[in-house]
């Protein structure tokens, strides 16, 4: 397999300045060794460009729209064109509003290939807000509700339906921080989130099993993968960290699980703010999570 990193540096989305310098962490962190270590091809596609961070004030319930639809334009292109070249592509934010243009390219590429579609969110948020509800008006936290068809109109729409992904095509792990709004969208909606507490209860093995469950072979799994989903003890280079996340060992045995499908055929790595961070300890921490998503396990060659 190949896969195709896609630097998107920017944080036009985010709530605080830095996460546009993630792509560099991870490669510093040593992301292309390590995925080549495990008899993968890689081809870092360098970064994209988009416009700079003009730190507005929200308008119309939304932070940098223009900017915004600039950066996922830029991040929809190079993820279609990997796909197209039957490469893996691996999206390095960037804030998460860069799932936006990701997540449409994939969906558009499934339906054109008949695969179905399953994402996997990984976050400590459900980022399901509109600029209708959100209390921020910054754009990382609305990816979802754009996805499912509701966000910002400029932002709705790019897979070539109304929606890029149904309700039931799409699950959320480690979920522990949710607006009061957002909490009624997500009921109207019936997404399925496995917050903190099914985690506690049932654990990651239970939970990442019944999650799972009806993945075929014609399943495209998309893992969009905010950083800020571990607890930020272990992650703390993220703008938006909230305690109580999933631990080291129980984020390895997720990602392990969803390894053993074979069925993951995209990535998005966000969020990672080493403006914040401790001696690149997230990004570290995130390449270590990659290869385990990979298929990296302690005993197997
Ligand atoms: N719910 C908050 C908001 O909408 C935080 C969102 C955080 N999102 C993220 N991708 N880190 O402003
Ligand atoms: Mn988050
Ligand atoms: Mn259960
Ligand atoms: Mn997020």
């Amino acid at each position: 397999r190949t896969v195709s990193l896609i630097g998107a540096p920017t944080d036009v989305g985010a709530s605080v300045r830095g996460a546009g310098m993630g792509p560099d962490a991870l490669r510093v962190a040593g992301l292309i060794e390590a995925l080549r270590s495990h008899r993968l091809d890689v081809m870092d596609r360098g970064n994209l460009s988009g416009p700079p961070n003009p730190w507005k004030a929200p308008e119309g319930g939304a932070r940098h729209l223009d900017e915004v639809v600039a950066w996922n334009r830029a991040v929809y292109g190079a993820v279609d064109q990997a796909l197209t070249d039957g490469h893996v592509p691996l999206l390095m934010g960037g804030d998460h509003c860069l799932a936006i243009g990701s997540i449409s390219a994939v969906a558009r590429h499934c339906r054109a290939t008949g695969k179905s579609l399953r994402v996997v969110w990984l976050d400590a948020h459900t980022d399901v807000n509109t600029e209708a509800i959100s209390p921020s008006g910054n754009l990382h936290g609305m990816p979802v509700a754009c996805l499912l068809g509701h966000g910002p109109k400029p932002l709705v729409g790019w897979s070539g339906e109304p929606a890029a992904v149904a309700p039931d095509q799409i699950d959320f792990i480690g979920i522990r921080s949710v607006d009061a709004d957002e909490k009624q969208a997500i009921r109207q909606l019936g997404l399925s989130v496995y917050d903190m507490r099914h985690i506690d209860e049932h654990g990651m093995r239970h939970t990442m099993t019944e999650l799972l469950a009806d993945v075929d072979d014609n399943t495209h799994l998309h893992v969009s993968f905010d950083l800020d989903c571990l607890d930020p003890m272990e992650a703390p280079g993220v703008g938006t960290g909230v305690r109580g996340g999933p631990t080291y060992r129980e984020m390895q045995l997720c990602m392990e699980m969803i390894a053993d499908t074979g069925c993951m055929g995209s990535l998005d790595v966000v969020e990672i703010n080493p403006a914040l961070d401790v001696r690149n300890r997230t990004a570290e921490l995130a390449v270590d999570f990659i290869q385990s998503l990979f298929g990296a396990s302690t005993l197997a060659r």
